[in-house]
């Protein structure tokens, strides 16, 4: 069976092949997201854009999540804030989590930077806990890039 490394190695190339020959954000937001479902079988992968003081649901895959989340609220306006990537290992410990879903238990933020600006956020939820550690932000990190360097 694959490392996590390989298979991350994996969704890195496939990710590029798909964003090389698009500059459409919410195009290439999707087919990652796709990708990295496929590949790890996440209990929700997704992302929020940054509009104005918000941030609005994107391309996701999962159960329905909100479509709204203020700056500095929960993991994600968390993360937007601080311009890092949030790794928590128990959501419930987690002041201003915001639940989407009562089944997830670990999540993995992920800021989209450009030009010194946050532009969205990768979400990733698990059900298990713990799920996420420094291997995940390495690669979801270059992500996220792959996306903000081949988008208009
Ligand atoms: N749990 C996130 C909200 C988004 S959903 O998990 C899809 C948070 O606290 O920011």
């Amino acid at each position: 069976m694959p490392s996590k490394i390989e298979l991350y190695e994996q969704v890195l190339e496939q990710i590029r092949s798909v964003v090389v020959d698009e500059t459409d954000m919410i195009a290439n937001m999707a087919n990652t997201v796709a990708i990295l479902q496929s590949t790890f079988g996440f209990w929700w992968t997704g992302f929020y854009r940054v509009q104005g003081e918000q941030l609005v649901l994107g391309p996701f895959q999962g159960p329905v999540a909100c479509t709204r989340i203020r700056k500095g609220k929960g993991v994600c306006g968390t993360a937007w804030e601080k311009k890092e990537t949030l790794i928590v290992s128990d959501v419930h410990k987690f002041k201003g989590h915001i639940a989407c879903s009562s089944e997830s238990n670990s999540e993995i933020v992920v800021p989209m930077i450009r030009n010194a600006e946050v532009e969205a956020v990768l979400d990733i939820d698990s059900r298990e806990f713990g799920c996420f550690d420094t291997t995940d932000k390495l690669y979801l990190e270059k992500v996220v890039d792959i996306i903000a360097n081949n988008t208009k």
